[in-house]
């Protein structure tokens, strides 16, 4: 990471997040069975799984996006679902595809934030960007827009301008994917670097095991939609459950692949 790198102070306090016996359906899917996770107020708290298993949905519940079918979710003593939380929560949530503005450019989607809440003046505001840019190695690419960028661009384009917000919350949905080596490590970095600085609570989502291994206070394993494990990362050096270590640890086997066993499991 670059030694010019200092978080933004926020004002006000962070949240902690509680999800009690949430059930989300979509028509007759199942998606999220009956999760219950409680993060403390300035954790890291890494949710892992495999693809599908329900990350993305459950981040959008927590996030407000989508009300559970059932059970709830709190931000602190706030209902996610109820409207009014957004007003009272500064809330980031770095999507997993950037959702950036594609008729702004990179300058004023990170801008949009601060202008719309009359947080200071443009000079102000150009400070901010300026920094939340340069902290993400895009200083350069201030005023392309999101068709002109490659995907792990517009991923940092998505962070930076949660930065941007002086979150009090901040969601993650795979922040590391599409990044380089490098860039990943300098994702993890500034997550770390973040929650030191601010004691924001940070919540991500991810597959990737050095972001959860090396920066998580708590790491809790979803599988088909139910939570599996929650622990330390030390807990799961060395997994004892054979379906959290081969997540983990999956083996390379190139004389028995798994796309074979696959085709003889049908025969
Ligand atoms: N709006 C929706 N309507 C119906 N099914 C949905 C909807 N959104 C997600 N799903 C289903 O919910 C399941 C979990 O999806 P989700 O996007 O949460 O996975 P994920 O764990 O984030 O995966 P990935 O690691 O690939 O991002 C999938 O089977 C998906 O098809
Ligand atoms: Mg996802």
């Amino acid at each position: 990471m670059t030694s010019t790198f200092t978080a933004t102070p926020f004002v006000g306090k962070t949240f902690g997040v509680t999800v009690a016996n949430l059930t989300k359906k979509y028509g007759h899917t199942t998606v999220l069975h009956d999760i219950n996770f409680e993060v403390k107020p300035g954790e890291i708290f890494v949710i892992m799984g495999p693809s599908g298993s329900g990350k993305s949905v459950l981040l959008k519940q927590i996030a407000g996006l989508e009300t559970p079918t059932s059970g709830e979710v709190r931000i602190g003593e706030y209902d996610a679902a109820d409207p009014a939380t957004r007003d009272k929560v500064r809330l980031a949530l770095v999507f997993q595809a950037g959702a950036l503005f594609n008729s702004l450019s990179v300058y004023d989607n990170l801008a949009l934030y601060p202008r719309e809440h009359r947080q200071c003046n443009e000079a102000g505001i150009r400070d901010r960007v300026m920094h939340a840019l340069q902290i993400l190695s895009l200083e350069k690419s201030a005023y392309d827009f999101p068709s002109e960028l490659s995907g792990g661009m517009k991923k940092r384009v998505a962070i930076a301008r949660a930065l941007v917000m002086e979150p009090q919350l901040l969601l993650y949905d795979e922040p590391t994917s599409e990044l380089d080596p490098v860039m990943s490590a300098t994702l993890i970095e500034i997550i770390a670097t973040l929650r030191e600085q601010t004691a924001v609570t940070s919540l991500v989502v991810t597959h990737d095991r050095d972001l959860a291994l090396n920066i998580a206070d708590r790491i809790a394993i979803i599988m088909d939609g139910r939570i599996r494990a929650t622990g330390k990362p030390a807990d799961f050096k060395q997994p004892s459950d054979p379906v959290i270590a081969n997540f983990f640890n999956p083996v390379i086997d190139l004389k028995n692949p798994r796309f074979k066993q696959l085709e003889n499991s049908h025969e």
